[in-house]
């Protein structure tokens, strides 16, 4: 796992005075560390039954696409307002300044779609969230939630219980 970690760069006061980025273009740029921490996703999601992953733009896409690929599920893609051609679903979640909404395609979910919702990183669990309200407003079942790094002093994971949330790496 440290072969993974020690390719997350820590950016201090980026995006803004205080706040601790966790860079993970490092990570994807290094073949093996990428592949590596694909491979870890894959074993600690394989227990879990799904049909379809579900990702948000941009940096979720990632590793969800990765995910799906080699897990052989289709991918759904939740994206900003204005993107998706056909007839969209869509739902809300709060920034520290306004809101952001995400999108899918009304018919990528449907009654009893077992979904795993994968993202780069759990923050504060909006958008995450958003996407398992997704899920859910479809009819579709949130199978479970699957992050590489997890930032456990925002206690994001508290906002997505009850589903069952993995995380590779985790930031106290
Ligand atoms: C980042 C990250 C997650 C989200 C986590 O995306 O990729 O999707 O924030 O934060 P949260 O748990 O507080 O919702 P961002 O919205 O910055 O978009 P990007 O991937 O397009 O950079």
């Amino acid at each position: 796992m440290q072969e993974i970690e020690r390719h997350v760069r820590e950016v201090p006061d980026f995006p803004s005075p205080g706040i601790s980025f966790k860079d993970i273009t490092p990570l994807i740029e290094d073949g093996p560390a990428f592949h590596a921490a694909v491979d870890r996703a894959a074993a600690a999601t394989a227990g879990i039954d799904y049909d379809r992953v579900l990702s948000a733009e941009a940096r979720g896409f990632v590793f969800g696409t990765a995910l799906a690929y080699r897990a052989r599920k289709g991918l759904i893609l939740a994206r900003k307002p204005g993107k998706l051609p056909r007839e969209t679903i869509s739902a809300s979640y709060d920034l520290e300044y306004g809101s952001n909404t995400l999108h899918v395609h009304a018919d990528s979910i449907r009654e009893g779609t077992r979904v795993l919702v994968v993202d780069d990183l759990l923050a504060t669990g909006g958008t995450a969230r958003a996407m398992c309200q997704l899920v859910e407003n479809a009819g579709g079942v949130v199978a479970g939630v699957a992050f590489l790094v997890e930032l456990t002093f925002l206690n994001g994971r508290e906002r997505l219980a009850p589903y069952p949330v993995t995380s590779l790496l985790t930031y106290d």
